[in-house]
């Protein structure tokens, strides 16, 4: 695949055209309103409490966890959680775009997983790849199979020659399709799941804000969204604002009904 592919208005990290850079001042701006659900909460603050503590671990011989691998179904929040964590890090995200990785000829698509690593090794940063399925896909289940086993190879060795600051993070919707050998070696995993009707209220409170709502909208419309991702939501309750600043009212059921009938969520 082309190496100027469709994400050419992301910000380039220096020295390294394959990703997008995001100082970490912009990834806290990114997760004003991110809704972390209490496991996953703690797994973050753990990890983080744990760099805090990197002498007191060498101490103890135990290493330092730095690889995190997240799955779940989409607008859960994975992409999200790695600004949450480069922001809490004070580090820069770095946002590897899996197209410019991905080249017909195999061979270069290790030596780009090899260059990203490369880069991450050099300036400290919490480095992400998304769609983490697409090069770590199990060895059984791919055509290409020996093509693929050598991408796979150099992503096994990469991670376990992975050290230093930077904190590398996965995420995919398909964890099943993940080869084993490379699941193994994350140390850190968390699972993300659509939200609950708690998570819901919560969410929809965080994206109401102070924009002025009937009362019990919140409650009606987090009964209503049931099987939405945060991003559905998110899409909905954005849609619904609009109608209510067209109407110059305050925001109503109504106007989340007919958000949600125009938006169409799959939901299932
Ligand atoms: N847990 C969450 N809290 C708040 N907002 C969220 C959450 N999850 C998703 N969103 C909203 O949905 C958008 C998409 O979220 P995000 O990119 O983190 O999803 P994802 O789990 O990475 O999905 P995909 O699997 O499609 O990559 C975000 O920009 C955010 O606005
Ligand atoms: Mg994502």
């Amino acid at each position: 695949m082309s190496k100027n592919g469709s994400n050419t208005r992301l910000p380039r990290a220096k020295g390294i055209d394959m990703a997008a850079y995001y100082a970490a001042k912009e990834c806290t701006r990114k997760v004003k309103r991110m809704v972390l659900p209490p496991r996953n909460r703690q797994i973050v603050e753990e990890f983080i409490a744990i760099l805090g503590m990197k002498e007191k671990f060498e101490r103890h011989d135990v290493p330092i966890p730095n690889k995190v691998v997240m799955f779940g179904p989409p607008g859960t929040g994975k992409t999200l959680t790695a600004f949450y964590m480069a922001s809490r890090l004070e580090l820069p995200l770095i946002l590897v775009r899996l197209d410019a990785i991905i080249h017909s000829h195999l061979g270069e698509t290790a030596s780009n997983v090899r260059k990203i690593f490369e880069y991450a090794k050099a300036s400290p940063c919490v480095l992400f790849l998304d769609e983490f399925d697409a090069i770590a896909r199990t060895r059984e289940n791919n055509d290409e199979v020996k093509e693929m086993a050598r991408v796979v190879n150099t992503l096994l060795q990469c991670l376990d020659e992975f050290e230093g600051d930077s904190i590398f993070m996965a995420a995919t919707n398909l964890e099943a399709e993940l080869d084993n050998a490379i699941w193994r070696r994350f140390d850190t995993k968390m699972t993300y799941s659509l939200p609950d009707q708690a998570r819901r209220e919560q969410y929809i409170s965080l994206m109401l804000g102070d924009f002025e709502h009937e009362d019990g909208v919140r409650e009606q419309a987090s009964a209503r969204l049931t099987g939405c991702s945060y991003a559905d939501m998110e899409q909905i309750i954005l849609k619904a604002k609009r109608k209510a600043i067209i109407e110059d009212s305050l925001l109503r059921e109504q106007h989340i009904d007919e958000a949600m009938a125009e938006y169409q969520p799959k939901i299932g």
